[in-house]
């Protein structure tokens, strides 16, 4: 049977879906069964300084630290076809010329799989009896990744046959690569030493790093010059030394450097043939870059990482090492539930993502080019949210370094670079919501640690040592920036943009190519830049979310009076919102800088907005007019959908010019009352705070990827991981087509979306958070499930938690036994006594 299992389809309410394939639990993989999947499905490969990006069919491709300035392979996006460049083996056998990805060459295979796993990734294909099996990954404390190749001949007759492997090289600096030809063609450079390759372009000059390809066997033969290789009419689909069935020793000087081993094997029947191959980078002290000869690489340290996995036992010992490290990760929460999706996404692919979210920021991904932008405040507190619990040390320094891009009076650069860990002015600073994230990450490191040290923590201000301070003090201007720049409502200023990127209400752009971020009117030149009319409700919300944490930390640390006057203003926000943003059956958006209200029902377009609703509903503000139950029962009704809730709506159908980039894009897109399954989480949370916990579990469901794996031919995206966005209601209306690509995933991967769902489910659906004083236990979950099991590590003691829901409701906690001992509330004591402790919660 041609591609078992390769489609697997299924019948939901009578239409006929499509998966690409399977979870396997056990072992933490997602498995392919067809290499056609609806969009490249990648994974990533690597844990510390090296990473690789890696597609089902093998696409992708590996830097060193930092994604833009040591890129070590080439990739081209956006290219036609689809992810074309990547590690690729070619296999001549008597001229059927396959990969064991099935791409590029893209001859149809007798079986093909793909297991995508926690670091690694398993390609496997058979053609004509011969299988080859790949699995790829990076070793932990590596910098290269090993590509373990196993041949084996499962016919009944001898087979001889062509081997070829392939990288090609980038030329360091991958944006510089791909627009400085008329220099780049020219420096190319490659040493070939028995069956290493190595790439050495710019390190006679001012490089002190190359790069390495590697077998573990003799080779027949190599190619280091792509056009020797590939041919310069050919393509990746057919090289032409592939095709001729033997490479040609070329040895690149200037155009484009690769490296190809090519060796002629033959297997008799039953026969296996294992190959490893690695790809490595080096750095070299400046003064012991080169042998004597001032000339030759100093090949030391290459040689001492070649001999640490050039063998399979190597290779199986570094794998299992890997496995370990992630299994230590994965096993600090694990969940039992009823629903076996809930419990792949918390137990597995939800944290993987967070780990990889926090590991990468937003730098590269299939939609993230990695030449783009640095990390992102707002984006890497928010990121601390979803790993603090695995990672605390790493969660720590983390937030050191972001609060070192803050500014003395509370504002902070939007975004710093992660090599140098300094702000970069690149779209300045003063988008509204920035510090107040950084009172969520702090408080989430302190609950989770019980680390109230990281408040004395001296941390600059701007980067600059001579005038760093307190952590605390951190707190307290990003606290105070908010108080101190209050609009005529006393609502916070919107400034640049708050949450939203997209909603920039003192820009009033006309030009084409002005960045919204950056560009602010003259006209608000003598206000300070922006207008001091447009207000963000947004922002007041988070304020009152945010701000009762910096709240309990001045009472824990026994500052009364600064607690009472912080807890004033946040009083005093509430009142402001429910006086001028209820808008009777939601809350507002904003006051634009005309003081025009945005999100009404007065409003022709963009009537309701998702993001302030949540953390209005988990900061009680006007709970008992029941604004909570309305608030709710309108998100619903005007922005749920079976794919999720959508920003906006209606959809912004022409361009507003007072609102910015949000009505730039065609409906259902993006900003523009798109699927932005980060703020999904928030109505999530608020849903489930409210004790709706039915209305959570189903805005839950309708996003999360185990879930959306069912219909695949319709979300495209991978079925494991989170996507910034899904295509709204109004998609395709632009172009008078309905629903065209309704459901649609874009931008998977690198999103704020998996820290903030992992909080949703984790936290607020199945109750488990870490508080100030200990572990809360308080879950609200569909009324239908009789309860679940929980184990959790936490401030050095194990919990053995397990809840029941005799009564099947929503949420309530009746009684909670800790050891055998009944216990006063909710929240279990921190042991820290290295014991596991049982836990049993009963719901009613
Ligand atoms: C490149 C530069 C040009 C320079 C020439 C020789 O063509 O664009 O300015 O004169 O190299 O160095
Ligand atoms: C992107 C940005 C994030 C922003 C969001 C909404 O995800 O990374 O910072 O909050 O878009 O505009």
């Amino acid at each position: 049977m041609r591609y078992l299992k390769a489609y697997i389809k299924h019948w939901k309410e009578g239409i006929c879906y499509m998966k690409f394939g399977y979870f396997d639990d056990a072992n933490k993989e997602y498995v392919i069964t067809s290499p056609r999947t609806p969009y490249p499905w990648i994974n990533y490969l690597g844990t510390q300084d090296f990473f690789s990006l890696i597609s089902n069919t093998a696409g992708g491709y590996s830097f060193y630290k930092d994604a833009r300035l040591r890129r070590i392979t080439r990739y081209r996006y956006n290219n036609v076809p689809i992810d074309m460049g990547g590690r690729y083996f070619y296999i001549n056998d008597n001229g059927t010329i396959w990969n064991p990805g099935w791409s590029p060459v893209k001859t149809e295979l007798d079986e093909y799989q793909c297991r995508h796993g926690m670091g690694y990734t398993i390609i496997t294909g058979k053609k004509n009896n011969l299988k080859a099996e790949v699995t790829f990954f990076v070793p932990q404390n590596y910098a290269g990744e090993v590509q373990q190749v196993v041949l084996t001949n499962e016919g009944s007759e001898e087979k001889t046959f062509s081997f070829f492997s392939f990288e090609e090289w980038c030329l360091w600096d991958a944006q510089d690569d791909c627009t400085n030809f008329q220099r780049n063609f020219s420096t190319g450079r490659v040493e070939v030493v028995g069956s290493t390759i190595y790439h050495k372009t710019e390190y006679r000059d001012r490089r002190d790093h190359f790069a390495f390809y590697t077998v573990n066997d003799e080779i027949d033969g190599y190619d280091t010059d792509r056009d020797s290789f590939i041919g310069l009419y050919n393509g990746f689909h057919n090289p032409q030394a592939v095709e001729a069935g033997k490479s040609n020793d070329s040895f690149a000087d200037g155009w484009s450097p690769i490296a190809s081993h090519y060796k002629k094997i033959t297997l008799a029947p039953g026969e296996t043939k294992t190959l490893v191959f690695i790809l490595g980078y080096v750095e070299m002290p400046v003064d012991q870059k080169f042998e004597a000869d001032g000339k030759t690489i100093n090949k030391v340290k290459a040689l001492e990482m070649i001999e640490k996995y050039n063998t399979p036992e190597k290779v199986a010992a570094g794998l299992e090492e890997l496995k370990e490290h992630w299994n230590r990760l994965l096993g600090i929460l694990n969940v039992n539930t009823p629903d076996d999706k809930v419990n792949r996404m918390v137990n597995i692919w939800n944290q993987y993502q967070c780990m990889v979210t926090f590991n990468l920021s937003r730098s590269a991904s299939y939609f993230e080019s990695g030449i783009g932008r640095g990390m992102g405040f707002r984006d890497s507190n928010q990121d601390v949210l979803g790993f603090v619990h695995q990672i605390p040390d790493r969660a720590r320094e983390r937030i050191i370094d972001i609060a070192s891009t803050q500014f003395p009076d509370g504002g902070c650069y939007h975004q710093y670079q992660p090599l140098t860990k300094k702000g970069n002015a690149d779209i300045g600073g003063d988008f509204s919501d920035d510090p107040l994230w950084l009172i969520l990450s702090v408080s989430a490191y302190i609950k989770e640690t019980g680390d109230w040290g990281i408040l004395d923590e001296m941390v600059p201000y701007d980067n600059d040592m001579s005038i760093a301070k307190p952590m605390l003090d951190h707190l307290k201007v990003s606290f105070y920036k908010i108080v101190n720049n209050l609009g005529p409502h006393g609502l916070p200023l919107a400034m640049r943009a708050d949450w939203n990127d997209c909603i920039n209400l003192s820009c009033f752009s006309d030009t084409p190519g002005e960045s919204f971020q950056t560009y602010t009117n003259p006209k608000f030149a003598a206000e300070g830049g922006y207008s001091k009319v447009a207000e963000s409700v947004m922002v007041a919300t988070l304020f009152t979310y945010a701000g009762p944490n910096y709240v309990a930390i001045l009472k824990h640390l026994g500052m009364d009076a600064e607690a009472d006057a912080a807890q004033a203003e946040i009083d005093k926000m509430k009142a402001n919102i429910m006086e001028s943003a209820w808008d009777g059956d939601w809350f507002l958006r904003a006051y634009d800088a005309n003081g025009e209200k945005m999100g009404s029902k007065e409003c022709e377009e963009g009537q309701i907005f998702i993001e302030p609703q949540g953390f209005a509903i988990m900061s009680d503000i006007g709970k008992d007019q029941g604004c909570d139950k309305k608030t709710l029962a309108a998100i619903d009704e005007r922005l749920n959908t079976q794919h999720g809730l959508v920003l906006n709506n209606p959809a912004f159908t022409k361009y507003y010019i007072q609102y910015g980039e949000i009505s730039t894009y065609p409906g259902g897109y993006k900003e523009n009352a798109g699927i932005f399954t980060h703020n999904n989480a928030w109505i999530i949370c608020a849903a489930a705070y409210a004790g709706a916990g039915d209305q959570a579990f189903k805005y839950y469901s309708e996003i999360a990827p185990a879930f959306t794996e069912e219909t695949s031919d319709i979300h495209k995206t991978e079925p494991y991981v989170y996507g910034q966005m899904i295509g709204g209601k109004d998609a395709g209306s632009d172009i008078g087509k309905p629903g065209n690509h309704f459901g649609q995933g874009k931008n998977s991967w690198l999103t704020g979306t998996a820290a903030w769902n992992m909080v949703a489910i984790s936290q607020y659906i199945l109750g488990i958070s870490a508080d100030f004083d200990g572990l809360k236990i308080d879950p609200s979950i569909p009324a239908a499930w009789d309860g679940m099991t929980a184990t959790r590590q936490f401030r050095g003691a194990t919990y053995d938690i397990k809840v029941s829901n005799p009564d099947h409701i929503n949420k309530g906690v009746k009684s909670v036994v800790v050891d055998g001992n009944a216990i006063e509330g909710n929240v279990l004591p921190a042991f820290g006594d290295g014991k596991t402790h049982s836990v049993e919660v009963v719901m009613g």
